[in-house]
């Protein structure tokens, strides 16, 4: 038979278990589903690496081949990822991420959520 205290424990072992996913503040969110083919996180692939990309300059990680446009673009904040994620091609003319961007105002907000915090 389950007694109370064996109960107590298999709930509290399920909650630890769910807590570390829970936590994360890392988790794509499925919006960057559409980035994947491109951006792989922590090395450059089609794109560039976008681990740590908040707050740098465009166009400067190490090993990646960039476009004069985006070497020429702006500081990644949140006004300029945002304004850039809607409209890649108008924003930056002549860069080459060949994405038509996000249109959905949730779906956008998530995924510059998502890359203010990952690393
Ligand atoms: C088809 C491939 C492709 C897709 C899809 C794509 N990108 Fe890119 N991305 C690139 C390439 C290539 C560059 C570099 C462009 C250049 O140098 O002109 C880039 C550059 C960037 C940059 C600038 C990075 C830097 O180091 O300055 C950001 C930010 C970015 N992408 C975010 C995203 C996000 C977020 C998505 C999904 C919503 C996305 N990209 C989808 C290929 C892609």
């Amino acid at each position: 038979m389950l007694t109370t205290k064996k109960l107590g424990l298999v709930l509290g072992a399920a909650l630890l278990a769910a807590t570390p996913f829970a936590a994360s503040a890392q988790e794509a969110p499925a919006a960057f589903n559409q980035c994947k083919a491109c951006h792989v996180i922590g090395k450059n692939g089609v794109g560039p690496n976008l681990a740590g990309v908040f707050g740098r300059k465009s166009g400067t990680v190490d090993g990646f081949k960039y476009s004069d446009a985006m070497k020429a673009g702006p500081t990644w904040d949140e006004a300029a990822l945002t304004k850039y994620l809607t409209d890649p091609k108008g924003t930056l003319p002549g860069n080459k991420m060949v994405f038509a961007g996000i249109k959905k105002p949730e779906d956008l907000a998530a995924v510059v959520a998502y890359l203010k915090v990952v690393k």
